[in-house]
């Protein structure tokens, strides 16, 4: 490239100025975080890796990060090579994209001592770089920010660069789901005034413009901007992280009749403290909302609850809601006969807080992990695009 490209054009006004020091903070990494969010991530990126690797295995990887922050992509990638345990056979390159100055700058200090990471200032709207890349990814729902239009032209120059360079590559979309039960209030809308009022910088944040997806539309614009550039998707899936944990079930700004489940599953990790299994109870939310969705929610707050009620059983505890007895997935069926073969070698007196209600937060964890079904549901819906330029 000889002049520079459009895409380091600065936009006027930095949002995450001070949302940088939430993504420095450790207070950032709740058990939700570390327990529940991160391991499901990686195991969706992990996979579709697998996936362009059998078919595919390049020496090495280029991976380019679209609103790329700090940099918590690159640790993505790396953490999915070591997981699949390719991280000494395969090299990483990382150019990470982000329009906040701030957020360049702290990468570019963080990352200094590796030089195969490079982080620009540069606008995503605008265009992208278009050298030869196999992961396109993002986190943290930076395409959220971005109107469908913009987010349609995005993926066209992705297409784009992926025929010229005739890769196969994967592009991770990764935005905010429409139905989430975080802002139930806002469910008929797509685009909606957003506030990340749970960073340590509450007050300082404003309100910005972001749009929710529901994986129906999001699909119909990934396969409309491939069609446009004549490029060959070859597989496209979906899935919903964090159903009943996003970081907005603590500030209940958008739908304050839910308990903070947040907390509430933080606090079944913390030794010492009792949690009220009631507060867990879940009510599958009447507002409008396609059918798959409405019927989602209905079937995992049974499925939901009934848990939570075996584990309160356990306890001695009757919460005055029905136990129907319905059948469980087999993921998170036996959590009464775990909690009773755990108490026979315990000899400790605080078997509640120190293993019971660990326990039911994995069973609860992994519920939401077999049971999402890739729709919008969660505070985050990530898109797996395969596609195969070589054709
Ligand atoms: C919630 S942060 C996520 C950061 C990082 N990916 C992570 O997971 O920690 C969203 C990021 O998208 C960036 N962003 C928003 N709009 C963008 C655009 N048009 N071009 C490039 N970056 C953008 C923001 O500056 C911000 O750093």
């Amino acid at each position: 490239m000889t002049s520079t490209p459009n895409y380091f054009k600065q936009e006027s006004k930095d949002h995450y100025r001070t949302a940088v020091n939430h993504y420095l903070s450790p207070k950032r990494k709740d058990s939700v975080k570390t327990k529940w969010e991160n391991p499901f991530s990686l195991k969706v990126i992990a996979n579709a890796i697998k996936k362009l690797e059998e078919k595919y295995s390049p020496k090495s990887l280029q991976v380019m990060d679209f609103g790329c922050g700090i940099g918590e992509g690159f640790v993505l990638a790396q953490n999915a090579l070591k997981y699949l345990d390719i991280l000494q056979t395969k090299e990483l390159f990382y150019l990470g994209l982000d329009n906040s100055s701030e957020m360049v700058k702290v990468a570019k200090q963080k990352w200094e001592n590796n030089k195969n990471l490079n982080f620009q200032e540069a606008d995503i709207r605008l265009g992208i770089p278009d050298n030869p890349t196999e992961i396109y990814l993002s986190c943290g729902v930076p395409y959220s920010h971005l109107t469908e239009a913009e987010t349609q032209d995005v993926l066209g120059h992705i297409f784009r660069a992926i025929k010229k360079n005739k890769t196969q590559s994967l592009i991770v979309i990764d935005v905010l789901g429409r139905y989430s039960i975080e802002w139930v209030s806002q469910w008929e809308h797509s685009r909606w005034a957003y506030r990340m009022s749970f960073l340590a910088e509450a007050q300082e944040q404003e309100d910005m413009m972001m749009s929710c997806h529901y994986a129906h539309d999001l699909k119909s614009m990934v396969v409309q901007a491939s069609k446009q550039e004549n490029c060959q998707i070859q597989d496209i899936e979906f899935f919903d992280r964090s159903v009943m944990v996003g970081r907005h079930t603590s500030t209940r700004e958008y739908n304050s009749a839910i308990p903070p489940y947040r907390e509430i599953i933080n606090s079944l990790y913390e030794s010492g403290h009792t949690t009220n299994f009631r507060e867990l109870l879940f009510q599958s939310p009447s507002a409008q909302a396609p059918s798959p969705v409405k019927e989602f929610f209905e079937s995992f707050s049974r499925i939901w609850n009934q848990v939570v009620i075996e584990a309160a059983e356990f306890c001695g505890e009757n919460l005055n809601i029905p136990n129907n007895n319905i059948p469980l997935p087999e993921s998170v069926t036996g959590l009464k006969n775990e909690l009773s073969n755990l108490q026979e070698s315990y000899c400790e007196h605080n078997f509640r807080t120190d293993i019971v209600e660990p326990t039911l937060a994995e069973y609860l964890h992994r519920l939401e992990s077999t049971m999402q079904p890739g729709l919008g549901v969660g505070h985050t819906l990530i898109g797996i695009v395969y596609v195969d330029g070589t054709q």
